[in-house]
């Protein structure tokens, strides 16, 4: 049985204080513990926040890490970096930074492959745009950025591997994908990692980002391959991401049940 897990990428919106004030919003009402909560704040922010839910069942996150362990990198952070911050978790492959940073499909598995020597577990973001949906290629693009990870990695560290499927078209748009969509590709990543990891593929969290909110959650958490959600605009209120968690928990009671 997967545990789900629920990671709210705060992207580039925070500061201190609404650090605090999120830390004590959860100290209030704890998220329910049959659910992995995630916070991934600016990385500016990681010790604040790991300070402000000490206690806390709460993962914290990097959004980002440089593939190399340090050098002449002006402005990169590398995963130790964050590692010592207190982050245990980084994600990899964004949209936002494969688009507007560069970020190959061969950089990406080289930062999920850092990540891990780091003592990280990285999340690895897939999905495709639009314009390839509605071109008929949009499996393959997810296969394509799915396979340069796991082609760099140990089989132990793939079974380790937490992948998030986000259509870069239900991004910040308020268009989610259909519980149907998302269930057809998480189950396609899920038989493409089979193909490397046997029965161990049932194991690996397969999470689904792009504009998740508390009104539809419940649907997507419904379907098989859906352990969670990578969550961002519903994610700057605790009420809401708590509510989004609120469903997870509910799933896998079901989901345990049946
Ligand atoms: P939204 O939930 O704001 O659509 O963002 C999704 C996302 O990119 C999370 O990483």
């Amino acid at each position: 049985m997967r545990k789900p897990l629920v990671a709210g990428n705060w992207k580039m919106h925070g500061s201190r204080t609404f650090v605090r004030e999120f830390a004590d919003a959860l100290r209030q009402a704890p998220p329910a513990p049959e659910v992995d909560v995630l916070l991934l704040p600016p990385v500016c922010y990681v010790q604040e926040l790991a300070v402000s839910v000490a206690g806390l069942d709460i993962g914290i996150g990097a959004q980002n890490a440089h593939w190399q362990e340090s050098g002449a990198f002006t402005g990169e952070v590398a995963p130790a970096m964050v590692r010592d911050l207190g982050a245990t978790w980084t994600l990899a492959g964004h949209s936002e930074r494969r688009a507007g940073c560069g970020e190959t499909d061969e950089l990406v598995a080289d930062k999920c492959s850092a990540a891990f020597a780091a003592g990280l577990r990285p999340i690895v973001c897939v999905g495709e745009t639009l314009a390839e949906r509605e071109a008929g290629s949009a499996e393959a693009v997810v296969l394509r950025q799915l396979d340069a990870v796991a082609a760099r990695l140990a089989a132990g560290e793939l079974a380790q591997l937490t992948v998030a499927y986000e259509p870069v078209w239900a991004i910040g748009t308020g268009r989610t994908a259909t519980p149907a969509q998302a269930q057809a590709m998480h189950g396609l990543v899920r038989g493409r990692l089979a193909e490397s990891l046997g029965a161990q593929a049932e194991t690996v969290r397969i999470l689904y980002g792009g504009s998740v909110t508390p009104e539809n959650a419940a649907a997507l958490f419904a379907e098989r391959d859906i352990d969670g959600a990578l969550v961002g605009g519903a994610s700057l209120a605790a009420d809401r991401l708590l509510k989004i968690v609120a469903a997870a928990a509910e799933a896998s009671r079901v989901r345990r049940e049946n």
